[in-house]
């Protein structure tokens, strides 16, 4: 039996064949850790506000920035797609990507979500932070939510150009290169690049430390156009830490400030914060073990921490192989119905045996769930009982055949 509605906060949503978020999911909604003080996302989220406060003052000495880290989680599918022009087709929209509630409603995939809307209600320098939903792959760096910063700032064009000096408009009906967007002038579009890339620079150089190896790639995004990444050397490795890029000007224009013009960007904060304090996985930061919580009470935003694992608990794992259904099964289904089942003590699934039988052309998979407790060793018997219900749960949800 199931509800026809999801009821969250008082609110209900109807089901529909978009509803795909579940209790296991549904329970991350008011953690806030980005909110909890002395916690390594919260300091990190006080480190990057007195940045953006101190980079950006006023004539007054004020910041121009406005903060939003208390924004609703569940937006419309309007604000995370449409109002940032994602086309209809675009992987980012289907089911195995994110959380819907309803055809209507879903569980942030990212702060961008609220661009438009904060843009249409006149602001012009802002940052969002909260926590955001992805079906994804399981591993020490991926989790189903996360949560990140997003910075926007809008120009009027006295604001971005010397105009005593500079005979130079913010627009022209040119043509869209890899530069530039059809509407801004070069030097305009050159303006807002060099203004982004000096903000992050800096904002990179005041978390990790002058020394910090960085480079920037282009990129692809719906909404900017440049669009770059910025990545940062680590351990011999490059690291994407941000995407940003120049605002698609449709969306300006859609929230009523078709004058201005402006640069918007996006990180995540697990990335950089298990960098800054050495935090080997994702999972520990939704520990309420006070061997990790209390490494961190107390501290100030810029202070140097680093994490000392208590103890490294050994990995145990099984495998599960079955035949696939006819019609072939999503495998972020099968690491949702593992995380589900499993919980936090599901460290990694990995897909690691495929094969077609030559008769039967049935098609048989074997994903390994690898198990470790964060803070002790687990017992061969209790992962058995808890590696049996998520085959059965498989079994159940998928239609797949055992073997
Ligand atoms: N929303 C993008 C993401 O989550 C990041 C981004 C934000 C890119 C703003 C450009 C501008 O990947």
């Amino acid at each position: 039996f199931t509800a026809s509605t999801v009821d969250i906060d008082g609110r209900k949503f109807n089901r529909d064949k978009w509803t795909n978020v579940n209790p296991n999911i549904l329970k991350y909604l008011n953690r806030n850790l980005h909110l909890k003080p002395g916690h390594p996302l919260c300091l990190l989220r006080e480190n990057i506000i007195s940045f953006m406060y101190k980079s950006f003052p006023n004539h007054a000495g004020n910041p121009i920035f406005s903060v939003f880290d208390r924004l609703n989680p569940i937006v419309t599918t309007k604000q995370n797609f449409d109002s940032l022009l994602i086309p209809q087709d675009h992987p980012s929209r289907t089911l195995s990507d994110c959380y819907y509630l309803n055809k209507d409603f879903i569980l942030r995939g990212h702060t961008s979500s609220h661009q438009e809307e904060l843009i249409a209600s006149g602001l012009d320098s802002f940052v969002v932070m909260g926590d955001v939903y992805r079906r994804d792959e399981i591993d020490a760096s991926h989790f189903p939510v996360f949560h990140q910063a997003e910075g926007v700032r809008l120009f009027a064009k006295h604001q971005l150009h010397d105009i005593d000096k500079e005979k130079v408009e913010l627009f022209e009906n040119g043509k869209r290169t890899p530069h530039k967007q059809e509407h801004h002038t070069e030097l305009t579009s050159d303006k807002l690049q060099h203004e982004l890339k000096t903000c992050l620079t800096k904002l990179v150089h005041h978390l990790f430390g002058n020394d910090v190896e960085t480079r920037w790639t282009e990129t692809y995004f719906p909404f900017t156009h440049p669009s770059f990444e910025l990545e940062v050397k680590f351990q011999d490795k490059w690291l994407e830490l941000l995407g940003c890029g120049v605002i698609e000007q449709q969306i300006l224009y859609n929230a009523g400030v078709p004058d201005k013009v402006g640069w918007a960007f996006g990180l995540g904060l697990e990335r950089i914060a298990m960098r800054l304090y050495e935090i080997p996985d994702i999972r520990l930061f939704w520990s309420n073990d006070s061997g990790f919580l209390s490494q961190f009470q107390g501290a100030t935003p810029n202070q140097k921490i680093t994490y000392k694992s208590v103890s490294q608990y050994p990995q145990c794992f099984n495998d599960v192989s079955f035949w696939l259904p006819e019609g072939g099964i999503n495998s972020s289904d099968v690491y949702e119905i593992v995380r589900g089942v499993g919980g936090d003590i599901v460290e990694q699934v990995r897909l690691v045996d495929e094969f077609l039988h030559p008769k039967t052309k049935k098609r048989s998979q074997c994903f390994r769930i690898i198990y470790r407790h964060m803070e002790r060793t687990l017992t061969q018997a209790e992962v058995g009982k808890v590696h049996e219900r998520i085959k059965a749960q498989l079994a159940a949800d998928l239609g797949v055949t055992l073997r």
